[in-house]
């Protein structure tokens, strides 16, 4: 196994009505950002909840962060951290709005131009030069609430791009399973799927010794198919509301990358597709990841059999196994509602592949994934199946 550690602050506060237990939890006389997206909340009735909680705080409130959240807007919202002199932000959401609140909670004390932060991919480990932030998580996908990881996209370049850094863990993260009733289908099923690609990307590499964490990653793999198709049918069904949330965060708080190795690959090039043309991160995944899979066969096939007869009960050679393995991930993935063609999102995809290819060059990445033999001509041909 890897040397590793593993810290995670983040006080995870789950289960029904845990909303309550807000006001205990923000620290004394804080003046608090309450930032949100585009307006969920209310139909929902969790901004009244938030605002009955916090009564006896001040609170300013920044909405609008959009899916896939801006700099620009963040930037906003840094402006109204600095000018109101906030001590805590709160951020109250999905993926989207927490990353936004990792990306405000780094920016606002940061000396020089923040989107260096993101096109420098900095590491934001400096505790004393963020302002602190918790979460009310409203939608199971990312695992943000619980992982010290942000995305954001700079709209005025196009680019969609990752950082973090052990300062930007949550103070703590309400997650109350109750509040998967006003998903819209897509969103439910979109979670599922972000929630299996982040446990592949940390699972499907080579054989290793982290016997422990290839049995976490398959039992969130395993409740995922259990529970996946269900849920997006049934979210007011408890028991399947709360193991799709937990294992969404479970898929991404840091615990199955310890020790072994990761891949992120498909992550990596799905931010591109989601940059480029608007598709849902989690559409994506599932157009990428199963073409990733296929050309990179030879390096993931030991790792593709394991997943087959473990999950998928399959037998065989464990080359036919792997084989399979991939058309039943992909099947899983139709079941769930994806679409996993490229083409069937944009027609304009002819030159995405080279755009990609000369984007990555740039940015120096030339070999990405577990062995990092991902190399541009791989990243190219994995684009180009995915039409
Ligand atoms: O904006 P509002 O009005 O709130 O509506 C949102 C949004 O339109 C809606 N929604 C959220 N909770 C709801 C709700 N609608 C009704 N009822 C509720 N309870 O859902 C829509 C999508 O929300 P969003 O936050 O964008 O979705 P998600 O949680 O999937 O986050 C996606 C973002 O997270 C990043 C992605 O790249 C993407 O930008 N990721 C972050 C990661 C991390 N921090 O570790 C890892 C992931 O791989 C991912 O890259
Ligand atoms: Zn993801």
């Amino acid at each position: 196994m890897i040397n590793f550690e593993l810290y995670n602050p983040t006080n995870l506060i789950f289960g029904k009505g845990q909303m309550e237990k807000l006001a205990s939890l923000v620290p004394k006389g804080a003046k608090i950002l309450l930032a949100y997206g585009g307006g969920s909340i209310f139909k929902n009735g969790i901004h009244e909840q938030v605002i009955k909680n916090l009564k006896d705080f001040e609170i300013i409130e920044f909405g609008g962060i959009e899916p896939n959240p801006h700099f620009e807007t963040l930037m906003k919202a840094v402006a109204v951290i600095k000018e109101k002199k906030i001590d805590f932000i709160l951020a109250v959401g999905g993926g989207s709005v927490i990353d936004g609140v990792k990306f405000m909670s780094a920016a606002a004390h940061f000396d020089g131009n923040p989107m260096e932060i993101l096109q420098k991919k900095l590491l934001i480990k400096d505790l004393s030069k963020v302002v602190p932030f918790g979460t009310i998580l409203t939608l199971p996908a990312t695992g943000s609430e619980m992982n010290s990881g942000a995305v954001v996209t700079i709209q005025s370049t196009q680019e969609k791009l990752a950082f973090g850094g052990s300062a930007l863990f949550p103070k703590f993260s309400i997650c109350d399973p109750t509040v998967i009733e006003s998903l819209p289908k897509r969103q439910l099923q979109n979670g599922v799927i972000d929630a299996y690609t982040h446990v592949l990307e940390q699972y499907l590499t080579y054989p290793h010794d982290g016997f422990l964490q290839d049995r976490i990653a398959e039992s969130i793999i395993q409740t995922l198919i259990q529970i996946g198709p269900d849920v997006v049918e049934n979210p007011k069904d408890y028991a399947l509301a709360s193991n799709f949330m937990w294992s969404c965060t479970m898929a991404l708080n840091g615990l199955i990358q310890k020790g072994v190795p990761s891949d992120w690959a498909t992550h990596m090039i799905g931010h591109e597709l989601t940059a480029l043309y608007g598709i849902d991160h989690a559409r994506t995944l599932a157009v990428v990841g199963p073409n990733l899979y296929r050309v990179m066969f030879e390096t993931k096939k030991g790792k593709l059999a394991q997943y087959g007869k473990r999950i998928f009960n399959l037998t065989g050679t464990d080359e036919e196994i792997a084989n399979e393995a991939i058309k039943k991930t992909v099947e899983f993935f139709h079941t769930m509602g994806m679409d996993t063609k490229l083409s069937d999102y944009t027609k304009d995809y002819n030159k995405t592949a080279s755009f990609i290819v000369d984007r990555f060059k740039e940015r120096g990445w030339l070999g990405l994934g577990e062995k990092q033999n991902i190399t541009l001509e791989k990243v190219k041909e994995i684009v180009e199946m995915s039409y």
